[in-house]
């Protein structure tokens, strides 16, 4: 029979450390999809956090272990103007080595512009060199964004799972 101590650290064990989501939007569609998805990891019984990039500490970001990126494209291949810190720090000098931190993105744009889904490429590109490591790869997304989504979504729930 084991005791409630011992049951209580083999859970531990098993659990998956917290989700991070963090979004960068113009309109509202990355913060939208953003809250969707700590719903669908909360609903997982996952400990989700989510942030706009604006108010993240970057001081959080050594100690983060699973990270979900949603941010859109704004001005011709520029980022919102609330991921802009974020992202400048992250390609700057006193970005911190991320090798123990598991990522994805989702990247919000249109075709019609030339610089596709640019800010979500340069957070992915940024975050690559810096040694973090890519869970599921960067899902571009045009203007009817919801099937894209759905894709992604369901995709990280499953590894949830396994
Ligand atoms: C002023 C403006 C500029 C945009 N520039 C780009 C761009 O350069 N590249 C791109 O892929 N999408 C661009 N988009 C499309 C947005 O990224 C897309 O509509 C997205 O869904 C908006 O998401 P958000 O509400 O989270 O900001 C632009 C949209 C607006 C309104």
């Amino acid at each position: 029979m084991m005791t409630d101590e011992q049951l209580d650290n083999l859970l531990a064990k098993d659990e998956k450390p917290p989700v991070w989501i963090l979004y960068g939007t113009h309109t509202g569609n990355s913060e939208q999809l953003a809250k969707d998805t700590a719903e669908e990891f909360s609903k997982k019984g996952v400990n989700a956090h989510i942030s706009n990039m604006e108010d993240f500490d970057t001081n959080l970001l050594s100690d983060i272990r699973r990270l979900l990126i949603i941010v859109s494209t704004d001005g011709e291949g520029e980022p919102p103007l609330m991921a802009e810190d974020l992202l400048e720090y992250l390609q700057s000098e006193k970005a911190p080595d991320l090798s123990g931190l598991s990522y994805s993105i989702l990247a919000l744009g249109d075709t019609t512009y030339f610089d596709f889904c640019q800010a979500g490429k340069d957070f992915d590109s940024a975050l690559e060199k810096l040694g973090a490591k890519r869970i599921l790869n960067r899902m571009d997304c045009d203007v009817d964004f919801e099937e894209n989504y759905k894709e992604w979504i369901d995709t990280l729930l499953k590894m949830e799972t396994c």
